[in-house]
């Protein structure tokens, strides 16, 4: 039995996430193996009737489950997004995820913005390092609202950290087959937090000598994701420079729409969401893309070891966008709902590998 928490959250989050879950149960009664999935209320509804984000009780229960699915957190009712702070970063931080691993894959030539670019260009994975940097929340505001006020947000760089998420990198190169590994910083401008960097990714490369190792600063690397993304293959970089170029990822795959996205700690539980936010302005209006939000479950079953089921949801997803029976952020005529139906039809005609 496998075990599932679903916190569908906010706006599209929670459209999305019922495809998901319909497509994960359909993948289930496919193979015949048991699934159950919980479906949690944390979001901004429960915040505003209740007071309450995450509570620890709930942080505890969610070690329990073999894997989470989480659709997406924001709402302009709470101006300061501070449950999607509670919940995203706390499960993030909280049961320490320090692998935000964002594949980007070109399903289909047609969906890229890049001139001339195919399937063969574009198919790297991004790994962002999920615990630390500008996102630890260490800071201040002093003397806030006058003319003098002082804001700071400090960057946490910890050996132990940039090593795990490094050596993650180039484990996974090292099972999936990947032959390069690039680490991205900002080490000529940041001169302390990502001289670490620098230093542990020289530490750590001849570990694995069949692999290679090569250094680019991010704003060089966004310059090439977009000038010619073919040579990328495994690229490792720092918490926040990973949430921009998982964005910028994203957009040369076809949009936030197909993003997916694992946050793990290998052997604990992990938690998948689609790369894409809350999209409040498209929340309801049952136009949300609901792939992304396959796709992250096809990455969980990968993780909890049904990936038969895991390549009956990626098969059903690219037959989908082959076909053009795709919402309209990739350029069908779709909802939401027939996208989520679609995808289950195919999943139910599949066979598990
Ligand atoms: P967003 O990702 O929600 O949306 C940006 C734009 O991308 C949308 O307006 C839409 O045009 C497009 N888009 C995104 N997902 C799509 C989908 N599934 N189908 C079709 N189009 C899609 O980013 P935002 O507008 O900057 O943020 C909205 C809220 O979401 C904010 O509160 C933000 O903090 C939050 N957010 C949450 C997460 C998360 O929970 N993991 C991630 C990003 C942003
Ligand atoms: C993401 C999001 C989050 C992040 C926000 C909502 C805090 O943009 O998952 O990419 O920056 O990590
Ligand atoms: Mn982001």
């Amino acid at each position: 039995m496998t075990r599932i928490a679903v916190i569908p959250g906010d706006g599209i989050g929670i459209e999305v996430t019922r495809e998901a879950v319909l497509a994960l149960q359909v993948a289930a009664e496919v193979s015949g193996r048991p699934l159950e999935l919980d479906v949690l209320p944390y979001g901004a509804d429960h915040f505003l009737k209740t007071g309450e984000t995450l509570p620890d009780s709930a942080l505890e229960s969610l070690r329990g489950y073999d894997a989470i699915l989480l659709g997406a957190l924001g709402d302009p009712r709470v101006p300061d997004n501070r449950h999607a702070a509670d919940i995203l970063l706390g499960i993030r931080f909280r049961l320490d995820l320090y692998v935000n691993q964002r594949p980007v894959k070109l399903l289909a030539d047609h969906l890229t913005p890049l001139k001339g670019r195919t399937a063969r260009d574009i198919d790297f994975v991004v790994f962002r390092e999920n615990t630390e940097g500008l996102y630890v929340g260490m800071g201040g505001i002093f003397k806030k609202g006058t003319a003098d006020e002082i804001a700071i947000q400090e960057d946490v760089n910890t050996r132990k950290g940039v090593e795990r998420i490094i050596r993650h990198a180039f484990e996974h190169a090292r099972r999936t087959g990947r032959r390069r590994v690039l680490m991205s910083d900002k080490s000529n401008a940041l001169t302390y937090g990502h001289d670490l960097w620098q230093r542990t990714f020289r530490q750590v490369a001849p570990d694995y000598p069949a692999i290679e190792a090569s250094h680019m600063y991010v704003d060089a690397l966004a310059m090439q994701m977009v000038k010619d993304p073919s040579p990328f293959e495994v690229i490792v970089t720092c918490n926040m420079f990973g949430d921009i170029l998982s964005d910028l990822g994203a957009q040369i795959q076809g949009g936030l729409g197909l993003a997916a996205s694992g946050n793990l700690h290998p052997g604990r539980t992990g938690m998948f969401e689609p790369v894409h936010g809350s999209a409040p302005k498209h929340a309801g209006r049952n136009v949300a893309n609901p792939m992304g939000a396959v796709l992250s479950s096809a990455m969980l079953l990968d993780e909890v070891g049904r990936t038969d089921e895991a390549r009956l949801l990626e098969e059903a997803v690219a037959g989908c966008v082959r076909e053009g029976r795709t919402t309209r952020d990739l350029g069908g005529s779709l909802g939401t709902r027939d996208v989520g139906e679609e995808i289950c039809r195919r999943v139910r005609a599949g066979r598990p590998a």
